[in-house]
């Protein structure tokens, strides 16, 4: 029970990952921030949390793009609990299918937005408050970015130009915020999903291996993830054991980004 009098706050707390993760992270015994900005997805993992763990939960809507609604998120956040060891942020949109080329101007500024300027209006709300969490020592405090495979060198995806290149920025600030917030004893990483079932690709594994298929590209372990392996690597990112990791991108993909091209 790792994180027993902790705090998680995750974004996007109401689907896919972010539902998974609340689940594992109250089975640890954390209590929950859970944020997003669809309240009935909230409601549906607060119910699925409270199914198996009694832990206590504030839901929060928020826009994450929104830097006043997110201050306002840190606010009632510390007038029901006293820290937050843990922060996810992992709210986020494809935007659509364009070449980056021919995105619209609007794609560009709602994806950036959600993608980008959210995790860092979120870490700018809560940083300073996990600097003084001196109770946990030796680690202070946790982030989390839910990155993308698209992200990366390998997996950048010419289908998903803007969201490729948003996620590429979470993945450089994750080395940022790491290298700022090292000296204060937070770890900063950053998870890089490669294809997951989740409602982002509608729950349609047909529409999975259709993606896949007409962009050529096999998976070395041929199987479309499940949210909860996503989940597993947040827990173990959260636990004492990965207290020394920090401005890593950890890739669960199946191998799928080193073997572009070579299967
Ligand atoms: N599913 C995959 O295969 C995959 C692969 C790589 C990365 N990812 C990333 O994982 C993260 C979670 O995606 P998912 O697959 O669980 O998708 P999802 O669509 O199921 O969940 C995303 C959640 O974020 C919420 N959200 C959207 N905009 C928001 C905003 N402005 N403020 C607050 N909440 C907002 C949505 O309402 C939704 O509940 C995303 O950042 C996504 O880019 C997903």
């Amino acid at each position: 029970m790792f994180l027993e009098g902790k705090t998680a706050l995750i974004t996007g707390a109401g689907s896919g990952f972010g539902q998974k993760m609340a689940i594992a992270f109250a089975a640890k015994g954390a209590n929950l921030v859970l944020n997003d900005i669809n309240e009935s997805g909230l409601e549906e993992t607060r119910n699925l949390v409270l199914k198996q763990s009694n832990t206590q939960i504030l839901l929060i809507k928020a826009d994450v793009s929104n830097s006043e609604e997110v201050n306002e998120m840190a606010k009632k956040t510390f007038e029901t609990f006293d820290n937050v060891f843990l922060l996810v942020n992992n709210a986020g949109i494809d935007g659509g299918l364009y070449t980056a080329l021919k995105a619209k101007e609007e794609v560009y500024d709602k994806v950036f937005a959600i993608n980008v300027k959210g995790p860092l209006n979120v870490t700018k709300a809560f940083f300073r408050r996990m600097k003084r969490q001196k109770q946990f020592q030796p680690i202070s405090g946790k982030i989390i970015n839910i990155a993308s495979v698209a992200g990366t060198p390998n997996g950048a995806n010419p289908m998903l130009g803007i969201y490729s290149a948003s996620k590429a920025a979470l993945i450089a600030f994750t080395r940022l915020f790491a290298l700022e917030l090292g000296p204060s004893n937070i770890t900063v990483n950053a998870i890089s999903p490669g294809v997951f079932l989740t409602p982002i690709y509608n729950n349609d594994p047909k529409l999975i291996r259709q993606f896949l298929e007409t962009r050529n590209v096999k998976i070395p372990i041929d199987r479309i993830g499940e949210a909860e392996w996503v989940a597993d690597l947040a827990l173990f990112l959260a636990s004492p054991t990965a207290d020394y990791i920090t401005g890593q991108n950890l890739i669960v993909d199946g191998g799928m980004s080193i073997s572009i091209n070579k299967l």
